[in-house]
């Protein structure tokens, strides 16, 4: 089934698990992410850019994924990722993306506070939508925007309280010492401060830069309050390697799907191991 992001959160905070927030760049990745959460027997968010949701079209991913859920006899969650424009989240909910992030994380708190309001205002009277919001700064580096080290500011557990109680979100993400799009060595992630939020608000908790996570960590984290874990470099990075391997093997007049089906494999054998660790069976 097509379904909101709290509808699968609520599921996750009962079985003390999270839920992958996968990112794709196109309709292609869809069916092995997809795949890997059948074979996972768990939910799976589908998430998007604003750019890739002009770039395929919101109605477009909608109805793929609506109609791909039903294939597959799964539950989706189609999200809109990091949207700081009022106009642009409108244009997802309006086209039926089931959750949608503001960040206003780049704001001061009072304005953070409002525009979040806004954007809750908008998605509950308008489909019941899931809203997502973010406190504190990420670094790295996520759509060509570089948020450097010295940007980097955890998120403070107190204004969290405040935040979640004033702006009604379903789903706070946090700042904890990860940072996107780290690929090549991993995070340390500050465990104290997640521990402290995850006691001062009683919302799902959201972990972006999923890629530098240490697998050893998965646990710990959803132990503390993580209950959607967002990844997307290392798929694109899964997708770009296997896909230069193959361009450069195959012929040029070749199917172009001898040159993409591997890359599915790739994407889904990814999706596949990070929902294993994301179900926290071990130990
Ligand atoms: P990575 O690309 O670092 O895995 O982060 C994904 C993310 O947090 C999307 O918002």
């Amino acid at each position: 089934m097509y379904v909101t992001l709290k509808t699968v959160l609520e599921e996750a905070e009962r079985l003390n698990m999270a839920i992958g927030a996968f990112n794709t760049h196109n309709l292609e990745m869809l069916p092995a992410i997809l795949k890997a959460a059948v074979n996972q027997k768990t939910p799976v968010i589908v998430q998007t850019s604003c750019g890739t949701a002009n770039y395929v079209g919101h109605r477009n991913l909608v109805a793929v994924c609506r109609s791909m859920a039903e294939e597959y006899g799964v539950n989706v969650v189609l999200h809109l990722d990091h949207c700081k424009e009022f106009d642009e989240i409108r244009k997802a909910i309006d086209a039926g993306y089931s959750s949608v992030m503001f960040d206003g994380s780049a704001l001061p708190l009072k304005e953070n506070i409002l525009g979040t309001r806004r954007v809750v205002d908008y998605a509950k009277t308008h489909g019941n939508v899931s809203v997502e919001a973010e406190l504190g700064t990420v670094g790295g580096t996520e759509d060509g925007i570089v948020v450097s080290q010295a940007e980097v500011r955890y998120t403070e557990p107190s204004d969290a309280k405040e935040f979640v109680e004033k702006t009604g979100i379903d789903a706070l993400a946090v700042a904890i010492g990860t940072n996107h799009g780290q690929y090549k060595s991993k995070t340390e992630i500050n465990f104290e401060r997640l521990a402290q939020i995850h006691s001062a608000v009683h919302i799902p908790l959201v972990i972006h830069g999923g890629t530098g996570v240490k697998d050893e960590d998965v646990k710990r984290v959803i132990d503390l309050g993580i209950r959607k874990f967002n990844v997307g470099t290392e798929l694109l990075v899964g997708w770009n390697r296997k896909s230069k391997e193959c361009y450069e093997k195959n012929k040029e007049n070749v199917s172009n799907r001898e040159n993409v089906m591997p890359c599915l494999e790739e994407i889904q054998s990814i999706v596949e191991h990070k929902i294993s660790l994301f179900k926290n069976l071990q130990g």
